[in-house]
């Protein structure tokens, strides 16, 4: 039987953690992977060179994930069609507002028993309805996509400091090969059935950790804090029963749930720029080229697309934190509202 042969799309911050996971298990697993990892990097320049050429020679990622090394088995190429050939397992990993035109481009290139797997915290909201990027994915490619979501704040974890991770995945087989590719010692992995609410709490979580930052930016303290943790998950659970039957209530308790909320919360990019937000007043855009150095923010877009399609159902007064964090980024509410509407 033929090896798996694994493509990594995205290069960020938490691709590039990813990365280093990825390159390491397969020299591990060498049965049943290539030794070659390919790495989609969205080209740009670093210090007037390429930054793939950057990353192929330093064996590091200086511009996203600077001082952690990463083994030789990894290939940065700034070509998808030429990440992608061929390959048979697939990792997407990037900011969901880029994942539009990814699939049409690699789509012929793939190899037919290809299965893939959704590291991406974000969902497809339009006013007609809402899709996982990995049914999206899975539309798109006619592959079968899992997803994995956690408490994971990569330089963290690519500093492997211990913590777990949540993979929802339908086909059992497919679950323990990426269980393969991914579990390590500081980075344990369980596999659950439920990718929708896997996925569903890795996007959702993002909003409330802008309304978690903007607690912060008043001052308001660890209670409120809490407060708004809670009445969030209380949310994420409303949103995913009420539009997806199927995501369990156990899910909550994985890390992808309450774990990837307290962590965001505390020490997550939204929060950091909302707290930001609530204390300068700058429009998030610019605090976000300011702060984040070409990482990117999910949670402030992930909360107009979600208010987009609330609107459109009239639901909006449902989902009281997620109205507020909306109001309060995009139409200038005041601040306080952050606890006294939810
Ligand atoms: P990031 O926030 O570091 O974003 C930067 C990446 O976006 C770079 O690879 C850059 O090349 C790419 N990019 C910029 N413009 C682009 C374009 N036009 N087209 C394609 N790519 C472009 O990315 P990340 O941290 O790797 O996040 C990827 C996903 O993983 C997100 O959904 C995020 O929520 C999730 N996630 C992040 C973390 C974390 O701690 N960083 C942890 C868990 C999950
Ligand atoms: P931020 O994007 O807010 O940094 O959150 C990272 C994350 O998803 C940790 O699990």
């Amino acid at each position: 039987m033929s090896k798996e042969r694994v493509c990594i799309i995205g290069s960020g911050n938490w691709g590039s953690a990813v990365g280093k996971i990825v390159a390491e298990n397969v020299l591990k697993n060498s049965d049943i992977f290539e030794r070659e990892v390919r790495q989609w990097v969205f080209e740009e320049e670093f210090n007037g060179e390429k930054l793939t050429d950057v990353i192929n020679r330093e064996r590091e990622n200086p511009k996203y994930l600077p001082g952690i090394k990463f083994t030789d088995n990894i290939k940065a190429m700034p070509s998808l069609v030429e990440a992608s050939r061929g390959a048979s397992v697939l990792i997407f990993v990037l900011p969901h507002q880029f994942v539009r035109g990814v699939c049409n481009e690699m789509k012929d290139h793939i190899a037919p028993n290809a299965k893939a797997i959704s590291l991406i915290k974000g969902l497809e909201i339009k006013p007609e309805g809402v899709t996982l990027f990995s049914e999206e994915i899975s539309r798109q490619l006619g592959i079968n996509v899992a997803a994995l979501s956690g408490a994971n704040i990569a330089d963290e974890v690519a500093l492997e400091r211990f913590c777990e991770t949540t993979i929802g995945s339908r086909s059992n087989e497919d679950g323990e090969l990426f269980f393969k590719l991914f579990n390590t010692s500081y980075f344990h992995v369980n596999v659950i059935r439920d990718y929708v609410g896997v996925e569903l709490c890795g996007a959702l979580k993002n909003v409330v950790a802008v309304g978690a930052g903007i607690s912060d930016g008043l001052g308001y303290g660890s209670n409120t804090k809490a407060a708004i943790i809670r009445l969030g998950l209380m949310e994420m659970r409303k949103f995913g029963q009420t539009f997806f039957g199927t995501v369990e209530d156990t899910t909550f308790f994985e890390s992808c749930g309450v774990a990837d909320l307290i962590t965001t919360c505390s020490g997550g990019r939204n929060r950091k720029v909302a707290e930001a937000f609530a204390k300068t007043g700058k429009p998030i855009d610019v605090l976000e080229r300011q702060m984040l150095n070409g990482q990117k923010l999910q949670g402030t877009l992930t909360a107009q697309e979600v208010h987009q399609f609330l609107e459109a159902r009239q639901m909006t007064k449902d989902f009281p934190l997620f109205d507020t964090v909306y109001r309060i980024i995009y139409e200038n509410a005041p601040l306080e509202s952050i606890v006294r509407d939810i």
